[in-house]
């Protein structure tokens, strides 16, 4: 106790313009690195350290299928299920991603074609017949001229895309069935609509 209060009082005796005595100054001088500045003393002259090899982003899943489309088409299925929000989630990242170039139904009619050449239609019997892993590769890797979007997409964002391509492909080839059952939807959403006037 004794000692703490005469480095305390040590202070207060100081007084007047002298510097007070420091007592373990090391904390209170500690040098500031700014990340990008240069710093003729450090190994690679800035604070900033390069990230060892193979550093990948917190939450960031490798993409095992770069050069392998097979693959993708193969071995990866769309975790997501065809459900309303799903759709709907799908709609509006095709909306924003997707039509600009292949139009929002898909054929190849989008806003900037031209002067952007016309891309193959997602209604194309080559297209439907592809596994969604198939479609998923396209979408991250990019092909030819289209880009990759695994930047801008997710990949919950680009299976719900996938699976609003297939409610796209859908729409305009249905089966006999699917022309059944929605006639039968209509109807029944109709009489409702009247019951409940
Ligand atoms: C900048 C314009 C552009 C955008 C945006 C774009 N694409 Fe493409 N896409 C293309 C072009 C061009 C091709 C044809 C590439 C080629 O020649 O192989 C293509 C090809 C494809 C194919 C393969 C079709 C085939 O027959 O080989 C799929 C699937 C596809 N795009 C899906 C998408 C999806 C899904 C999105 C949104 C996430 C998207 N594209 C966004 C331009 C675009």
């Amino acid at each position: 106790m004794g000692l703490l209060s005469l480095i305390f009082l040590s202070g207060c005796f100081a007084g007047g313009n002298r510097t007070t005595w420091e007592y373990m100054p090391d904390m209170a001088d500690s040098p500031a690195l700014k990340a990008q500045k240069y710093e003729a003393d450090l190994p690679h002259h800035r604070a900033m350290l390069t990230p060892p090899e193979g550093t990948i982003p917190r939450g960031y899943q490798p993409y095992a299928y770069k050069d392998d489309p097979e693959g993708a088409a193969r071995e990866l299925q769309n975790p997501l299920p065809r459900t309303e929000a799903v759709l709907l989630g799908g709609q509006k990242t095709f909306n924003i991603y997707c039509a600009t170039c292949h139009g929002p139904k898909g054929l190849g009619d989008g806003s900037v074609v031209p002067p952007f050449p016309r891309p193959p239609s997602l209604q194309s019997d080559k297209v439907r017949t592809w596994s969604d892993g198939r479609i998923f590769h396209v979408i991250t890797v990019g092909q030819n001229l289209m880009p990759s979007y695994a930047s801008q997409l997710d990949p919950q964002q680009r299976w719900a895309v996938i699976q609003y391509m297939r409610a796209l492909q859908l729409a305009e080839n249905p089966s006999d069935a699917n022309v059944e059952a929605y006639k039968t939807e209509r109807r029944t959403s109709d009489i409702e609509h009247r019951e409940k006037k």
